[in-house]
């Protein structure tokens, strides 16, 4: 079992997108561990970014992330990094299915609404960074050998 860092971003929560992201994931058969509406400060953006420091876009990409509430979640499921950034679709919404939420929603790398992790040392850092042990929540899902064999 897997667990991924998931994060709608700014542009999703202003554009009232939170339900439609939120169910993307729900319905593909990812379980919810944990959830938090918030404010990201620009020293959590900057330590969440820490790879991209030095690339051009950077420092607009901090500026995004910081410029309104987030919605920062753990996902959890057999390969559930792989199968969120399927559900999400790839970083450029102009090479994003049609079908996935970057590709069903956006136009521009710059705006392109969510986040995960992209690999099992990235997902374990990031969960780290914005949640802590305590903020998991240990739960049965009634539906579990409907969407697990
Ligand atoms: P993310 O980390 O946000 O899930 O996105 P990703 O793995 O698909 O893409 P990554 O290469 O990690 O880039 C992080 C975010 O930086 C912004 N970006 N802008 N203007 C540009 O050329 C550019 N390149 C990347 C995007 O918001 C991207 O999601
Ligand atoms: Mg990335």
């Amino acid at each position: 079992m897997e667990r991924t860092f998931i994060m709608i971003k700014p542009d999703g929560v202003q554009r009232g997108l939170i339900g439609d992201i939120i169910s993307r994931f729900e319905r593909r058969g990812l379980k919810l561990i944990a959830m938090r509406f918030m404010n990201v400060s620009r020293e959590l953006a900057e330590a969440h970014y820490a790879v991209h420091k030095g690339r051009p876009f950077y420092n607009g990409l901090i500026d995004y992330i910081t410029s309104g509430p987030v919605v920062a979640m753990v996902w959890e499921g057999p390969n559930a990094i792989a199968i969120a950034r399927n559900t999400m679709g790839v970083t450029h919404p102009l090479q994003a299915a049609a079908g996935t939420i970057r590709g069903d929603f956006g136009v521009e790398i710059g705006r392109n609404l969510v986040h995960g992790s992209d690999g099992p040392e990235t997902a374990a850092f990031e969960i780290g960074l914005w949640f802590g042990e305590d903020d998991m929540v240990d739960w049965e899902r009634s539906t579990e050998r409907w969407i697990r064999e």
